[in-house]
């Protein structure tokens, strides 16, 4: 079977499969703030649990915060040549979004103020029974705005290189990042330089499991 033997929305395939992760970019290329603040709209487009938003995006674009950043991402070349570099932070207290969010369900007719209570009373309750899950909640969803974040940089005609090797306590601080947000992942976006090596997949024999175990 040809690899897309099925009816699919090209574009969307074509971008996805065009998205690897580049290491080397065209230095001195700026990308207009329209397009970066589409970029984090689409991220934002991304799912989460409860609709609670739990991303933070902190956008590098001085060069000498990019220098503390390389540093930071114990050199890693990708880092100085790309344009910007989009930290995506995790927010381990987006339960405080909960009141506001859904009072606009409220406000908008769709939810009565005693719903609201108890899913907002739900959402605290979750937060606070559990030392675990504010981390992975931050983590989870903020890797889904992530994605979102590199397929729209890709669709603008940029690339991307998601990047997890960094030191995150030398990043919070020197950063200055609060304490409610846990750094998730660095993004490189940038023009590429060279072509991306590709890289391979497992088969979709070995990743899928039907049913059960
Ligand atoms: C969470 C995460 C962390 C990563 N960290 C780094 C990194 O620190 N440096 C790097 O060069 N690539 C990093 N990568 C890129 C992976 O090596 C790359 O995504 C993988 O080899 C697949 O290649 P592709 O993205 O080109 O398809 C990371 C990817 C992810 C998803």
């Amino acid at each position: 079977m040809e690899k897309h033997d099925i009816k699919t929305d090209a574009g969307l395939f074509r971008t996805m499969e065009e998205r690897h992760s580049v290491k080397s970019y065209q230095t001195g290329v700026t990308i207009p703030d329209t397009e970066i603040r589409s970029m984090i709209e689409m991220a934002t487009e991304a799912p989460s649990s409860w609709n609670l938003q739990h991303w933070k995006f902190l956008v590098v674009d001085d060069e000498e915060q990019k220098e503390k950043l390389h540093r930071i991402a114990y050199g890693q070349n990708q880092v100085k040549e790309c344009s910007v570099v989009i930290a995506v932070l995790g927010d381990t207290k987006a339960n405080e979004h909960a009141d506001r969010i859904f009072q606009e369900a409220v406000d908008k007719g769709l939810i009565t103020e005693a719903v609201k209570e108890k899913i907002v009373n739900g959402i605290n309750g979750a937060y606070n029974g559990s030392e675990t899950f504010p981390r992975d909640e931050a983590f989870l969803n903020a890797s889904l705005a992530a994605m979102q974040l590199m397929l729209s940089a890709r669709g603008l005609g940029y690339d991307t290189c998601p990047m997890g090797g960094f030191d995150r306590e030398a990043f919070v601080e020197e950063f200055n990042v609060p304490e409610r947000y846990v750094p998730v992942m660095l993004l490189t976006v940038g023009v590429r330089a060279e072509e991306p090596r590709i890289s391979s997949r497992l088969s979709v024999d070995e990743a899928m499991v039907r049913n059960t175990f």
